[in-house]
């Protein structure tokens, strides 16, 4: 998560065209969408000591769970996605558009991670990710058009109540699932880094309100893509 740590330098104005960033903003979510995007780490694997247990499988009934906790934990990485991009589509300091961007690339790790384990315990993604995706989409435009801090304070918020819902999922997860566990405490660590860089780069602390209507809404989607 290198990038995540470069320190934001102000510069001049990005010159591409507003045509030129929607097009971006369309190839991502494209990819995003149909699996396109590829990691650039390989996926975290259970310590040495816990690979029997990964090895001696899973019963119907916590196969079924770990699908859908990891199909919940899909969308938020759609979403994670979208949120970048779109913070990205209004950003106009080049240092913070770069910034979002390469968040953006980094949070690829976790699509692929996640897709992947979907497939292995033969679950899919959810039917809803396009819904999804436009939505986090207009939410980071939104939050990137009030100014670099507060998009900024956006992004620590969002990693952070990533960070708690991952915690969570880690309660839930069957032990036996060694596979789902060592990714999701991967992502786990790296949201924590994420909210930190965002931190350094000067975020502002969002009001308490902004704050209840983020985690309501991620509540909603967090429940709905546990059965859609
Ligand atoms: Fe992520
Ligand atoms: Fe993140």
């Amino acid at each position: 998560m290198t990038a995540c740590t470069t320190p934001r330098r102000a510069g001049p104005p990005d010159p591409r065209s507003l045509q030129d960033r929607l097009l971006t903003v369309a190839d991502n979510a494209l990819k995003t969408l149909v699996g396109g995007l590829h990691p650039a780490r390989p996926m975290p694997q259970p310590a040495p000591a816990l690979r029997e247990a990964a090895a001696a499988g899973l019963s119907p009934e916590q196969r079924e769970l770990a699908g859908r906790l990891m199909r919940v934990d899909h969308v938020g990485e759609i979403c994670a996605q979208a949120l970048y991009q779109g913070q990205a589509l209004v950003a106009r300091d080049p240092a913070l558009h770069a910034h979002f961007t390469q968040a953006a690339r980094d949070e690829c790790d976790h699509l692929a991670w996640c897709r992947t384990r979907l497939r292995e315990l033969d679950s899919r993604p959810s039917l809803l990710d396009p819904l999804w995706y436009a939505g986090a989409l207009g939410l980071g435009a939104l939050a990137g058009s009030f100014g670099e801090s507060w998009s900024l304070g956006f992004v620590v918020e969002t990693e952070n109540q990533v960070e708690q819902h991952l915690a969570s999922h880690l309660q839930r997860l069957p032990q036996a699932d060694t596979s789902s566990r060592a990714v999701v405490e991967q992502m786990k660590t790296d949201e924590m880094q994420h909210a930190l860089a965002a931190e350094k780069l000067g975020a502002q602390p969002l009001p308490a309100p902004v704050r209840w209507a983020m985690r309501a809404a991620a509540r909603v989607m967090t429940t709905t893509a546990h059965w859609i």
